[in-house]
């Protein structure tokens, strides 16, 4: 790789980097009754977007690192009776996830990363193309719908398996202050087609 190239990458990674640092902080300085209540305003733009309750398979996930939490929003989903899934790390496929589908019964364990997943049963795995809504997690978002995770890529490569003709949306969940001017982009980000933070619906596509 040419040195300039090579710097530049640099400094792609090491802004991404920055990035995380500083969002990661400040969603972590949320008290915890903003925290609370985030989560029931989420659960309720979710409830008013007619184009997300029309669906029938959804994948959540179970906050990690002050995310956004999604207790309230998965009771109101079960509520109104549609199907839950949940990441699980994939045992022979390292850096990908399965999603498994997660009822009130559910046990759930803690994977490596001390995220409580349920217990890997092949008969409840969904197959990632026959999800109508993936909702991730993530770190930052900006106003264009590039995405920035934790950096382990799990989203990225698990998504990079939909079909382009897929219909299933993929839809971030975010606190407000994790809103960020610009996101540097590398060639394997999958971006979000959609947004939802307490306060506001953003539509990329
Ligand atoms: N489709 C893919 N195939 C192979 N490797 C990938 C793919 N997507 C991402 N990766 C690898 O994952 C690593 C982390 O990627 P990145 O920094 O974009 O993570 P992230 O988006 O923050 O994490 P996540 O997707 O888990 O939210 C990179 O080293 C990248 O090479
Ligand atoms: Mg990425």
């Amino acid at each position: 790789m040419a040195v300039r190239q090579q710097a530049e990458q640099y400094s792609v990674a090491a802004c991404r980097q920055a990035i995380r640092r500083h969002v990661r902080q400040l969603r972590r300085h949320l008290a915890a009754s903003e925290r609370d209540l985030a989560a029931s305003q989420l659960a309720e733009q979710v409830l008013n977007q007619p184009g997300i309750m029309a669906k029938q398979h959804v994948a959540v996930y179970l906050a990690n690192d002050a995310e956004l939490a999604t207790g309230p929003l998965i009771q109101a989903l079960w509520q109104a009776g549609k199907q839950i899934y949940l990441p699980v790390l994939h045992p022979f496929c390292p850096g990908y996830l399965l999603f498994l589908h997660y009822q009130q019964t559910t046990q759930l364990q803690p994977n490596r990363f001390g995220i409580p997943e349920p217990e890997l049963n092949c008969a409840r795995v969904m197959p990632i193309a026959a999800l109508d809504i993936i909702f991730t997690p993530l770190v930052a978002f900006d106003e264009n719908g590039n995405r920035l995770g934790m950096g382990g890529g799990f989203y990225d490569r698990t998504l990079s398996q939909l079909p382009a003709d897929s219909a299933c949306q993929v839809i971030g969940l975010a606190h407000n202050c994790q809103q960020v001017e610009n996101i540097p982009t590398e060639s394997w980000d999958i971006p979000l087609q959609q947004l939802i933070t307490p306060a506001q619906y953003f539509d990329f596509r």
